[in-house]
């Protein structure tokens, strides 16, 4: 049996069990997922003897130790050291190899759900992991691509990382009423990688209704709940819209891929996903 964790802390109750679980026992595969909760001062040691353990076929990483982690590990590949960030680990004979699922992850929900990316004018907002694994992606895709977040620092220091990827210009701007209201008026895609509107604090939204129009595309990261406020306001501006949800399960199928080598059952994937969100049979 390899085993394949999910190492956080706090760990919220997480989907990524079930959904890998499943796909195990679809295919008979010899693998189990479990989460583990790993307090500050334990991941030292907890990489050192379970992850490098001949038995574990790797680990997914979550808050606060997506950055932290990477300083204990053997490999960074390319995409991850870049973003700075990892959220997928592999053993392959003992040598630790970090990768970033989430930026891919949210290119193929985009592309798949039809999203026209080239040459978009593409709003993000929030500049933490997920916002800079999407903008590693979008730049190279996008004609431009404007920043938005609270703290200036964080949103800095993402424009300047993203003028050594290759992609298109990546402004920032301190994330206020004003700023959103005027980038949003000529923007094709917003995309929400900020925390708003997850459950529990599903009646907030980061973008009041009336900024949003029919001839934009927005995509959401929050995938609980799946439809979340600012999809639901998005959806009846008529705007196309593109749910977390999708993302979740393919930075979960590339990880399946990663560890086993085999094709995920990706619609198996989904279809437990979002039983277990309450959307069972969309
Ligand atoms: N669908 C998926 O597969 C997937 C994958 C990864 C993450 N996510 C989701 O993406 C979200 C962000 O995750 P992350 O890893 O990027 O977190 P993170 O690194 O902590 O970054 C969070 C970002 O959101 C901003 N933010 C937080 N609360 C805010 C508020 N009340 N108003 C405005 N901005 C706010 C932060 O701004 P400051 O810099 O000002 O603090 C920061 O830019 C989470 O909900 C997470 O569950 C989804």
């Amino acid at each position: 049996m390899k085993m394949c964790y999910l190492i956080g802390y706090p760990l919220e109750h997480s989907l990524s069990p079930l959904m890998h679980n499943t796909a195990f026992r679809l295919l008979g595969l010899e693998y189990r997922y479990e989460a583990r909760p790993i307090r500050p001062g334990e991941l030292e040691e907890f990489v050192g003897r379970e992850l490098r353990s001949p038995d574990t076929a790797g680990a997914n990483v979550t808050m606060p130790y997506k950055e932290t982690v990477m300083e204990l590990l053997d490999v960074l590949d390319v995409e991850a050291s870049e973003i700075g960030a990892v959220n997928t680990v592999v053993n392959r004979d003992g040598s630790l190899v970090g990768y970033n699922t989430d930026g891919r992850a949210a290119l193929r929900a985009l592309r798949e759900s039809g999203v026209p990316l080239s040459g978009a004018r593409v709003v993000v907002l929030g500049a933490g992991g997920a916002a800079r694994a999407v903008v590693y992606h979008l730049c190279r895709e996008a004609s431009e691509i404007t920043v938005l977040n609270r703290t200036p620092r964080r949103a800095v220091r993402l424009a300047e990382d993203a003028s050594g990827w290759g992609g298109c210009p990546v402004r920032w701007a301190h994330l206020t009423p004003e700023t959103l209201s005027r980038h949003l008026a000529d923007a094709d895609l917003l995309v929400n990688a900020t925390p708003v509107g997850m459950y529990p604090n599903v009646s907030e939204t980061p973008v009041p209704r009336e900024l949003l129009r029919e001839d934009m595309a927005v995509f959401d990261v929050v995938y609980n709940p799946p439809r979340t406020r600012l999809l639901r306001d998005a959806e009846e501006a008529g705007a196309k819209t593109v749910s977390g949800v999708l993302m979740f399960v393919y930075q979960g199928a590339e990880a399946f891929r990663l560890w086993t080598g085999v094709e995920p059952p990706v619609e198996a994937m989904m279809e437990v996903v979002l039983e277990a969100l309450g959307c069972g049979g969309t």
